[in-house]
């Protein structure tokens, strides 16, 4: 394509909004310019290209939520890839696949197929629901939107009816990753039974209406208890995905992916990976930006090991104080390694129903 014949395509794609003619031809103007002088600051651009990629090309950003959606709705930048994410092996090749199947939704649609759109996510808290959501938004330069409960649930007869009505018009017309965060939850919060059941019934109505969403609207829902749900809706998500705490190899991956960012942590990978079995991602992050932060604050002064050291320190003496909250004193404060024994057990994640939910039996919920 020649550069003229370019810059016209990209005008008119980028004035009629289509973010992926617009991503085609940058790239092909990218790689022409890297012909003609062979590498240097071209394969600069082409890289901070890559990285721009999952920005949105209308608004900069900007809010584009109607005000009228804005208590329905909340719009968040993603801040992570999906390759920054550390995923078990097949978790991230089933991503990856849906990523591509919506990319290539025209190739599917001349085939009069339809790329899948609706994702189930199952784990408990810090195993990466939330931000594995945001990172598809980001690879597919969607808008995030997660849906806020609180102003979704109204409180006259027929107002979060109407409410789910404005959130499903909006999300047809619009390509966004639609987000429902930890729904489970949201009926727990009301003691009301009424009110709960009321909740049961948005959750279960909500998700039907996901057949009649486009499939430019990629529904992503997160759960860590999965059998609340109805399983006839359950059954209705056509990526079903489980995030369980991270196994040995994904903590040797968080182990050589934060030695080589923030440098020597002061154990091997091994002891790195006996003493983190059975915590979540989101313990390890907060514990590695405590180091980071007395790293910033010491002005250099103090080597990563050491800080790391200090604050995996921090984050022992922390978890034995909830568990002093939770379980009692003796076992904690006298043998510690017991204490975590004791958490491996209790701590159990929602895991997916075998079985009869994805064979089909039938729905017990009462819903
Ligand atoms: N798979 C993962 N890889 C890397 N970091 C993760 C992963 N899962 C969680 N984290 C870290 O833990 C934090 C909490 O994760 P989040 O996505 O909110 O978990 P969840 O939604 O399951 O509770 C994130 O900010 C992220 O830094
Ligand atoms: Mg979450």
């Amino acid at each position: 394509m020649s550069k003229d014949r370019s810059v016209q395509k990209l005008q008119a794609a980028g004035g009629s909004g289509q973010v992926r003619s617009v991503r085609e031809t940058m790239t092909a103007l990218i790689r022409e310019a890297q012909r003609q002088h062979s590498g240097g600051p071209v394969a600069k651009g082409e890289a901070a290209f890559e990285s721009a990629q999952h920005m949105r090309f209308y608004g900069g950003g900007s809010p584009m939520l109607p005000e009228s959606l804005r208590g329905l709705l909340r719009e968040t930048e993603p801040s992570r890839r999906l390759s920054e994410l550390v995923l078990p092996r097949q978790t991230m090749i089933d991503m990856r696949d849906l990523i591509a199947e919506i990319r290539d939704t025209a190739l599917l649609r001349s085939h009069s197929l339809e790329p899948r759109h609706t994702v189930l996510l199952v784990g408990p808290p810090g195993t990466g629901k939330t931000s594995m959501a945001a990172a598809l938004a980001a690879e597919l330069a969607l808008p995030f939107l997660t849906v806020r409960y609180e102003g979704l649930i109204g409180s006259y007869l027929g107002e979060t009816a109407s409410h789910l009505q404005d959130v499903v018009d909006y999300a047809s017309r619009t390509p966004c990753v639609l987000f429902f965060d930890e729904f489970d939850s949201v009926g727990k919060e009301r003691s009301d039974a009424q009110e709960t059941g009321e909740i049961k019934r948005v959750v279960s109505s909500l998700l039907l209406h996901m057949d009649a969403l486009p499939s430019h609207c990629v529904v992503v829902c997160a759960t860590n208890h999965p059998e609340l749900l109805d399983r006839a809706v359950w059954r209705r998500f056509e990526l079903r995905l489980q995030l369980p705490p991270p196994g040995a190899a994904e903590l040797r991956d968080w182990f050589n992916r934060t030695e080589k960012s923030f440098g020597d942590l002061g154990m091997t990978s091994k002891e790195f990976v006996d003493l983190f079995s059975g915590e979540t991602f989101s313990e390890l992050e907060a514990i590695t930006i405590d180091a980071r932060r007395k790293v910033v604050l010491s002005h250099g002064e103090l080597a990563p090991r050491d800080a790391f050291l200090g604050a995996v320190e921090r984050w022992e003496r922390r978890r034995n104080i909830g568990d002093f909250v939770a379980s009692g004193p003796t076992t904690n404060r006298q043998n510690p390694s017991r204490t975590r024994a004791t958490n491996k057990k209790t701590r159990k994640a929602g895991v997916l129903p075998q079985g009869d939910l994805l064979g089909g039996a039938g729905d017990t919920s009462g819903s």
